[in-house]
């Protein structure tokens, strides 16, 4: 090991030890990358001058996990995958009294507002709950608002129109200076959280969980991990959506699906793990569990 390395190493413990924060398991070279930018942009000579700085000053954490994770978005990201949302998962979804989705890893909200939007021209109404987490409250901040900057509209509505868009996209925000800002009744249904995909436990029987261009983060360990918690939160025939560069082939879960559309990555889950076996692997007892989909629950209903 280079010392580079034993001080990448030193921080991402002090991180762990003291701010609850696990990146032991991401992508070590994207990670390492990512550090000697951060590194770099705040004019230290050595990866470990940062560390006295990441146990001691708060802002300047704050700073660093906002850095250390890749936040780029867009609404309709890939419009093909949100076309075949529409045309191949609403109609089974509708057919649900209530609909249940996890979207994971939302950073500042455009993949959220871009599910609102299609849900509700699919005439699905109120009977619907969407839970839109992030692990980075900064991010969470900002979809919260749905205030975005204007000059991503062009690329926002082309994509909404190539994901089959039934109405004139100006319609769903309104303009103010340079930025737009995001009709409210959108949010009526969202849910934001605070959630950490390594740490945190799972969210009970969703119908459908969204988690795109997070777990190409994260090593092979991790990413089964995640597939894992995953598969324990959707309820039998519910819909898993990865983004294009994500699999689940390689995983253990891998056998409890069926490929929907193999091209944008969307699977149908079709057993659960207890029919596979000795799947127990150290996740959070039943009672974390309830107590998590409750804690959602109660914010969705108000009690905070
Ligand atoms: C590249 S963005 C993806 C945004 C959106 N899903 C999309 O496809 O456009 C990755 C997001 O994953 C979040 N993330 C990374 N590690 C996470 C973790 N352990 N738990 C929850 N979110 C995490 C980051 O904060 C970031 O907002």
């Amino acid at each position: 090991m280079d010392n580079e390395d034993i001080e990448i190493k030193l921080i991402l413990d002090a991180i762990k030890l003291k701010h609850g924060y696990d990146f032991t398991n991401y992508a070590y070279a994207s990670m390492k990358r990512r550090i000697k930018k951060i590194m770099e942009d705040s004019r230290f000579k050595s990866v470990s001058e940062m560390l006295p700085l990441i146990i001691h000053d708060i802002d300047f954490f704050n700073l660093f996990l906002r850095n250390i994770s890749v936040n780029v978005t867009e609404m309709f990201r890939d419009p093909q995958f949100f076309l075949s949302i529409r045309n191949t998962v609403i109609p089974y979804l509708r057919t649900y009294p209530f609909i249940k989705i996890w979207a994971a890893g939302v950073s500042t909200g455009e993949e959220i507002y871009s599910l609102a939007i299609i849900l509700k021209e699919e005439g699905i109404g109120d009977n619907f709950v969407l839970y839109a987490t992030d692990f980075n409250d900064s991010v969470l901040e900002i979809a919260q608002k749905g205030i975005y900057p204007a000059s991503e509209m062009k690329l926002n509505t082309a994509n909404y129109q190539n994901s089959g868009g039934k109405e004139s996209f100006a319609k769903y925000f309104h303009a103010d200076y340079n930025s737009v800002i995001f009709d409210s009744s959108l949010r009526k249904n969202i849910v934001f959280a605070n959630h950490n995909l390594v740490t945190d436990g799972v969210f009970g029987e969703m119908n459908m969980i969204i988690c795109r261009n997070v777990l190409i983060y994260f090593n092979r360990t991790l990413q089964d991990y995640v597939l894992e918690l995953f598969s324990k939160s959707l309820r039998i025939n519910g819909f898993l959506c990865l983004g294009t560069k994500e699999s689940i082939e390689f995983s253990t879960s891998s056998s409890l699906y069926e490929p929907i559309d193999k091209i944008t990555r969307i699977f149908k889950k079709k057993r659960d793990f207890v029919s596979l076996g000795n799947k127990d692997s150290g996740d959070k007892s039943s009672e974390d569990i309830d107590y998590k989909d409750k804690e959602l629950e109660d914010i969705h209903y108000g009690a905070y």
